[in-house]
């Protein structure tokens, strides 16, 4: 994976607010959530806040029950997680909580603020990302430099809308209090901007005491050339739909949804579903849409293996059905390999229809196992 997987975690009350105005923290969960965000703390390979938190609450940001670091440390993990912040001015008190209890901290700054941050002494790695702190560069030093593999973001708003608006959250944990704020200076989660348009999925409601905690998943594809979480996710699903095929020593077996612009579903297939042998997973998803559905034009196909450029089944391959439809966006995990086609490219055909066509390297293991005996 490029990027690690990115969880938002947060607490809001009845109206909507992260904090109120006054010195001290609003406390808004409840013992037994403390403890559910402790779990999730110890579960994590890193922890982020932006410096506005650190500002107002200066969080030491731990792991607080001894036998949940004891686990990861026998786990042959660090006993605590990296703990990451984010500042563009750099402007930080050294003596805050945060750089000196747990482990590891990293400072993600400009270059700007990273001359002022190191005036300061801060006890941290401070890594500058550039004139402006570009969030793909920060996830990717995570992942490739750092090891992360999840990270928790546990705000504050700031930080919680640039990740959700950016399309690189994969998961939001919303803890909702039963009390107001009422004070329209008070913090809110998330601020405006452009979000994904549709809706997100609701993935579990809980009740603890006296709060819900809510677990979404955003739904919405990214735009040409750029892949938001969503898109992974849907990726996914077209490789679970893979391994529901037939199994066949004459055609791979592949998974395909085609998903509109605001995250709806639009339609799935596999290959040789139902009681047709020879249909394409791509082809038997777009089978199930009306042709003149007007979101398909804005939609984008995810297919477990590139689209086909040729094939003797069917008058048609599944790149030119895919153009036919309109769709002018193409995920893919794999390039189709020369076992039944010589230099097959559908990701040609499609690019010169003007479709974009996205590889999602990460998913062609998943992609490949249920083709495995076809692969020598
Ligand atoms: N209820 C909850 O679950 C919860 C959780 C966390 C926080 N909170 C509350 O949230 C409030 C703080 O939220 P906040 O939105 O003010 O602050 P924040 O999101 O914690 O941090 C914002 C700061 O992070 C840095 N930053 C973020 N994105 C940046 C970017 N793209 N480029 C450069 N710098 C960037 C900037 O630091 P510089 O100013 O240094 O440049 C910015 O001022 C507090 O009241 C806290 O209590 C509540």
């Amino acid at each position: 994976m490029p990027y690690p997987y990115v969880l938002l975690s947060a607490a809001v009350s009845l109206d909507g607010y992260l904090d109120d105005t006054g010195p001290e923290r609003l406390l808004l969960s409840s013992p037994a959530d403390f403890d559910r965000v402790d779990e999730v703390r110890a579960s994590v390979d890193a922890i982020l806040i932006g410096a506005g938190t650190i500002r107002a609450d200066n969080p030491r940001l731990l792991v607080n029950a001894p036998e949940r670091r004891a686990a990861r440390v026998a786990a042959g993990r660090p006993e605590y997680p990296l703990k990451v912040t984010v500042s563009g001015s750099g402007d930080l008190d050294p003596g805050a909580k945060f750089w000196h209890t747990g482990g590891d901290k990293v400072l993600y700054t400009t270059d700007k603020g990273a001359e002022r941050a190191r005036g300061l002494g801060l006890a941290a790695d401070v890594v500058p990302l550039g004139p402006d702190l570009d969030w793909a560069a920060l996830l990717t030093d995570l992942h490739d430099v750092r090891g992360v593999g999840r990270l928790m973001v546990e705000g504050g708003g700031t930080v919680h809308t640039q990740l959700l608006q950016q399309g690189l959250a994969d998961e939001l944990q919303l803890v909702l209090a039963p009390l107001f704020v009422g004070d329209p200076e008070a913090p809110r989660l998330f601020g405006p901007g452009d979000y994904q348009r549709g809706r997100l999925r609701l993935v579990e409601s809980r009740r603890i005491e006296d709060v819900v905690l809510m677990r979404y998943e955003p739904t919405a594809p990214g735009a040409g050339p750029s892949v938001t979480a969503a898109d992974r996710r849907w990726m996914s699903t077209a490789c679970d739909l893979a391994a529901l095929c037939p199994p066949s020593r004459t055609a791979f077996s592949v998974g395909a949804v085609v998903v509109a612009a605001d995250g709806t579903e639009l339609a799935r297939g596999y290959s040789r579903e139902g009681d047709d042998p020879v249909v394409h997973a791509e082809e038997a998803a777009l089978a199930k849409i009306d042709p003149a559905d007007p979101r398909l034009p804005g939609a984008t196909v995810y297919s477990s293996l590139e689209p086909c450029a040729r094939r003797a089944s069917r008058p048609l391959p599944c790149a030119r059905l895919i153009l036919r439809a309109g769709v002018r966006r193409v995920v893919t995990a794999w390039r189709e390999p020369d076992t039944f086609v010589a230099d097959a490219d559908g990701s040609g055909l499609l690019a010169a229809g003007g479709t974009d066509v996205v590889v999602l390297p990460e998913y062609e293991a998943r992609a490949k196992e249920p083709n495995r005996h076809l692969l020598g």
